[in-house]
């Protein structure tokens, strides 16, 4: 994949299949890595920094599809946006109501927090515009988002009543409401919290349990006035932002590979430098740590209202644990690399509560069972979540990614520790959220 800057326009060249093989290297993880910036903050940097007055510059920001896909689409809406170099961008902000009606249709393509989190923004937006996404994105639920941005006044048609992409909407005009999101579900909330800087009066969004919280902190550090109780967040419409500088920490999500390989690989001890620790996101941590695993922060830090360290993560005798309730949002895209942390357990793993994983790119219950079966783990699925017994050798085969990124990822980590060679087709998927994924851990 290849990314070049023509006149501000962001273009990568389509992505073929690749099948990747990898050996059980029988050896030690040790040394320092770093991983690249945080997807969640990069996507929300870029989307603030474009209704913000003013020029905003983002360091460390994720140059992968899903990150680009925001990119692509602010374009569309008339917003400037320069890539300096790897990792650095220039936004230029018009403020709340800079954006211009697109004349193309908007893409977001893999992405789902691309596409939730404009679909709140478009609503505020006095124009029509219309949002698809690749196969698998067209086939997620939107109508989370829909429903509650209607209550706020939006106008949003699109499949099976608005319930799946291809989704129109026409803005402007809302109102801010008190919603009780059924789900906890950070893209929800951050949808009606940008909704709400377009509302009259406040919006407030309430969760059964509390997701990440990166939109309120950035929003905050623009300018909005949000107030944070427990599972509940409100916002004030209409405020002004202004244009800041953000430093995107590594993503804790891409570091979750990392982590588990030295976790269960006797004698290792690897540092990762630079990593976001938001405790809305550390759920990994804290149950390997409970499992086993020797995990310490150093050099604790905070960048631009974000919690940062350098983590260092040693090899320990895990054991098996149940994982569930509000754990899960803290987790959530680390299931498919706990299950081999789980198979390297002593002892049973009950992965629960987490139906939310039948609705990402993939179904991931039934895809990581069926593909970790197929290397021998002992996993069986459950409604919402799965269990693993742990203790029973993994063995090379050939298995797929099903075109997830983080079955991609968590399937070489398996193969990483697995009998002989694995082979893992349509690993170029990898590319949505970490592109150097296969180099760096050759390197290890
Ligand atoms: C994200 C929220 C989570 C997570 C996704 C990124 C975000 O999704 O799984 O990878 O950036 O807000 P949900 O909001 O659907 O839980």
């Amino acid at each position: 994949m290849k990314f070049e800057d023509l006149s501000g326009k962001v273009i990568y060249k389509r992505r073929e299949a690749v099948v990747i093989s990898i050996k059980n290297k029988n050896k030690r993880i040790t040394g320092s890595i770093m991983v690249p910036g945080d997807k969640s903050i990069s996507h929300r940097a870029v989307l603030l920094g474009s209704i913000a007055e003013g020029t905003t510059e983002i360091k460390g920001f994720l140059m992968s599809e899903d990150c680009l896909s925001t990119v692509k689409c602010i374009q569309k809406l008339g917003i400037h946006v320069e890539i300096l170099g790897p990792g650095r961008l220039k936004v230029l902000g018009k403020g709340l109501f800079g954006w211009q009606e697109p004349r193309e249709v908007l893409e977001a393509g893999n992405s789902g927090t691309t596409m939730r989190l404009l679909l709140g923004l478009l609503s505020g937006q006095d124009f029509h515009s219309i949002i698809t996404g690749d196969a698998s994105l067209n086939n997620r639920p939107m109508g989370r988002v829909v429903h509650p941005l209607r209550m706020m006044g939006a106008s949003i048609d699109g499949r099976e009543q608005g319930k799946k992409a291809p989704l129109a909407v026409r803005g402007g005009n809302l109102q801010g409401i008190h919603y009780r999101s059924p789900v906890a579900s950070a893209q929800v909330k951050s949808a009606l919290l940008l909704a709400g800087l377009y509302a009259n009066g406040t919006t407030i969004v309430e969760e059964p349990v509390k997701s990440r919280d990166h939109s309120e902190r950035m929003l905050r550090s623009f300018g909005a006035e949000i107030i944070e109780e427990g599972v509940k967040v409100s916002i004030k419409g209409l405020p002004r932002l202004s244009g800041q500088k953000i430093i995107v920490p590594g993503d804790i999500s891409s570091a979750a590979f990392f982590m588990v390989l030295a976790a269960i690989t006797p004698k290792s001890e690897l540092i990762v430098e630079n990593l976001g620790i938001n405790p809305s996101r550390t759920g990994i941590i804290d149950i390997l740590k409970k499992m086993g695993a020797k995990i310490s922060f150093e050099n604790k830090r905070n960048e631009a209202g974000e919690p940062v360290a350098d983590v260092v993560i040693k090899y320990g005798t895990l054991h098996g644990v149940t994982v569930s309730g509000a754990d899960i949002p803290r987790l959530i895209d680390e299931i498919p690399v706990l299950t081999v942390a789980a198979a390297h357990a002593v002892g049973q793993t009950v992965i629960k509560d987490a139906g939310e994983l039948r609705v990402k790119e993939t179904d991931r219950i039934q895809g990581i069972v069926s593909q970790m079966a197929k290397l021998g783990m002992d996993i069986l699925p459950r409604e919402d979540g799965m269990v693993i017994n742990g203790g029973r050798p993994l063995q090379g085969a050939r298995v797929n990614s099903l075109h997830d990124h983080r079955i991609a990822m968590a399937l070489a980590v398996a193969a990483r520790v697995a009998q002989g060679e694995t082979t893992i087709e349509n690993a170029e998927c990898v590319n949505i959220s970490f592109p150097n994924f296969f180099p760096l851990l050759e390197s290890l």
